[in-house]
Order: C-alpha cells, then sequence, then structure tokens
C-alpha cells in the first residue's frame, strides 16, 4: 500500500478544500492510503514513514505561503542533509485569487514548490494535460484552484478543479506504488 502525505496551509478554507480532495483521489485508488497534514504540524516521522508527499499551498505574495517554506526548511531540510526521502515521490497543488490574467503568482508558487521537492530528491509526478478538466483546474505543475472570481470577489474553488486535484491524488498513489521498494538511484 502506497502511504500518500497532504501537507497545507490554508487561512480561509480553499488550500485545504484541495488538500482534502489530492487526498480523496489517494484513497480512491486500492492500494492509496493518504494523511492530511497542516505544514505547522506535520512531523519527521510523518514525512519518513510516507512513499509520496504532496505540497499544497495558496499563493501569498506571488509565491507560496511561509508556514509551508518553515516546513520545508526545518522539519524536510534535516532529513535532507541524511538523504532520508531520497526516491520517494511527490507533487504539488495551489490556490489563488488569480490576480490578472495570468494567475498572480500560481505558477512561481508550484514551481517554487515543485524545486524543493526536487531539491529534496522526490520523483516528481506533473498533471499531465489530457487529465480530464485539465484546462479548469491545473496546469502542468499540478493542480490549481481560483477562489475568487474575474471582480476579485471570493467564490471558493471551484468543483472543476477539486475533481482535477482528486485525479492528481490518484495519479500519485498508482505512481509511488510503482515505485514503492525498488532501487531507482544509484549510490
Ligand atoms: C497575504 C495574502 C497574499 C495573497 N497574495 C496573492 C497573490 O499574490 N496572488 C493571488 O492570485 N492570490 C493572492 N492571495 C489570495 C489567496 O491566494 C487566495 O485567496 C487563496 O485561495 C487562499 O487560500 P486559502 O483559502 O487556503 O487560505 C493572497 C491572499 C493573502 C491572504
Amino acid at each position: 500500500m502506497a502511504k500518500i502525505l497532504v501537507v497545507y496551509a490554508s487561512d480561509y478554507g480553499n488550500t485545504e478544500k484541495m488538500a482534502n480532495a489530492v487526498a480523496a483521489g489517494v484513497r480512491s485508488v486500492a492500494t492509496g492510503e493518504a494523511v492530511v497534514r497542516k505544514a505547522e504540524e506535520v512531523t519527521a516521522d510523518d514525512i519518513t514513514a510516507s512513499d509520496g508527499i504532496v505540497f499544497g499551498s495558496p499563493v501569498h505574495m506571488g509565491s507560496m505561503d511561509w508556514r509551508v517554506k518553515k516546513m520545508i526548511d526545518t522539519v524536510c531540510s534535516g532529513l535532507w542533509m541524511q538523504n532520508l526521502v531520497v526516491g520517494k515521490v511527490g507533487g504539488v497543488f495551489a490556490t489563488g485569487s488569480g490576480f490578472g490574467g495570468a494567475g498572480g503568482g500560481a505558477e512561481l508558487t508550484l514551481l517554487s514548490m515543485l524545486n524543493n521537492l526536487v531539491e529534496l530528491g522526490l520523483i516528481v509526478v506533473p498533471l499531465p494535460k489530457n487529465t480530464p478538466g485539465y484546462p479548469k483546474g491545473g496546469m502542468q505543475w499540478g493542480p490549481y484552484g481560483r477562489s475568487a472570481d474575474e471582480n476579485l470577489q471570493p467564490v471558493g474553488v471551484s468543483d472543476d478543479a477539486l475533481a482535477v486535484a482528486r485525479l492528481h491524488g490518484a495519479n500519485i498513489a498508482r505512481a509511488a506504488d510503482a515505485i514503492r521498494g525498488k532501487e531507482i538511484f544509484a549510490v
């Protein structure tokens, strides 16, 4: 069974909804077990016990939430020093108000979290463009839920985005199950 840890930060519940949708997707796969943790609460044991790790963040000032980065720089960095997360599977998702037509930092938020996963030695699962619902719920880096309308009124993440998040969770569970226990990297 592939155990997937979903770590997120959220103030207004949108990223939390996406985290729960990713977890539901993990659990939709017969071999998938999901553990959902707030970034402030995650422990080193949560991470080492997982076959896959998913980071989720709201877009804050064009980049990832500080609590997610703090968790990476404190909890993950000690594991990074000992190479204890190398070869796990990883993925990311985000929500944002979507300031401006280009997403107001959504891509940078997803990419900066992916950069950290790669630094940790994880094998990253993308969001392929043939994923059902892709045009309304993500980009190649991972699911993205826009939580405001065009007038920047908070309307919440759409069911379409949540559906894409579920599919991403299922993909990550399958990928983690496929490589679990295999020696991928030469040492
Ligand atoms: C301090 C702060 C900064 C934000 N900066 C951005 C931003 O740069 N771009 C954007 O699209 N949304 C921005 N937002 C909006 C949030 O990303 C958006 O409302 C998100 O869905 C909130 O997630 P949550 O409900 O999980 O807290 C910002 C919100 C806050 C509170």
